[in-house]
């Protein structure tokens, strides 16, 4: 069985999310350990509760960000590990700790990538008067939110949202999207050839979509 790491910094709705999908048999996988940038991270609760091994990484006063992925490499590296899971994992990575595990890290991000990279995506969405809003699920390269994004959930944006009802709409669907392209790269439904992303044997040329709770697939 195919294990992975779950890196988080904060609150774990996703890591609880894919707990549950373990649990429930959506996911056959393993969860090895889950790794906190933070000591006060409410997630490292939802692991110790789930008899997830719990580590903290936190990062010492001065250290470059070089040497605080070393140490997350060397963690990482000494348990079974076929590939990593970004939830809610507030540091930016080095491209030394992503080359190390090419095509492996799998992050969510609150947006429908490319827009909004990078923080406060539910106010800034609002702000631009989107229509649609969302979460991405995608692979991690050196670029920051911009590695090939695999699957995103599209809300729709109503009159009346809020930062706070948008943020808690999108989240609840995150908790659908990420277990599910868990799933896909666990079963090696996802394959990377010649950097290009292949799902189900097919070029995934724009990312899969989850719509008013069905998949749509992209036209080949
Ligand atoms: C989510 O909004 C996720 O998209 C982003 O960080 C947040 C993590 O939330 N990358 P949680 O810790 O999983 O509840």
């Amino acid at each position: 069985m195919k294990s992975f790491v779950v890196l988080i910094s904060g609150r774990g709705s996703n890591l609880q999310a894919i707990i549950d999908a373990i649990d429930g048999g959506q996911i056959t996988a393993r969860i090895s350990a889950v790794i906190s940038s933070r000591a006060d991270a409410r997630g490292l609760e939802l692991a110790r509760a789930a008899n997830i091994p719990q580590i903290v990484i936190a990062a010492v006063p001065g250290q470059s960000r070089d040497a605080y992925d070393r140490a997350l490499i060397k963690q990482i590296d000494a348990l079974p590990v076929d590939f990593i899971v970004l939830a809610g994992f507030m540091r930016i990575l080095s491209t030394e700790f992503i080359n190390h595990y090419p095509q492996q890290i799998l992050n969510i991000h609150p947006s429908l990538l490319p827009e909004f990279k990078g923080l406060h995506t539910h106010r800034r969405a609002l702000a631009a008067g989107c229509k649609k809003h969302g979460a991405s699920v995608h692979f991690v390269n050196a670029e920051l939110d911009s590695g090939d994004v695999v699957l995103q959930a599209e809300i729709a944006v109503q009159a009346d949202d809020t930062e706070r009802s948008l943020a808690q709409r999108v989240l609840q669907a995150e908790h659908v999207i990420y277990p599910m392209v868990i799933q896909w790269y666990v079963e090696g439904r996802l394959v990377f050839k010649n950097h290009q992303l292949f799902f189900d044997n097919q070029a995934l040329a724009a990312a899969c979509l989850w719509k008013n709770q069905q998949l749509v697939l992209p036209q080949a």
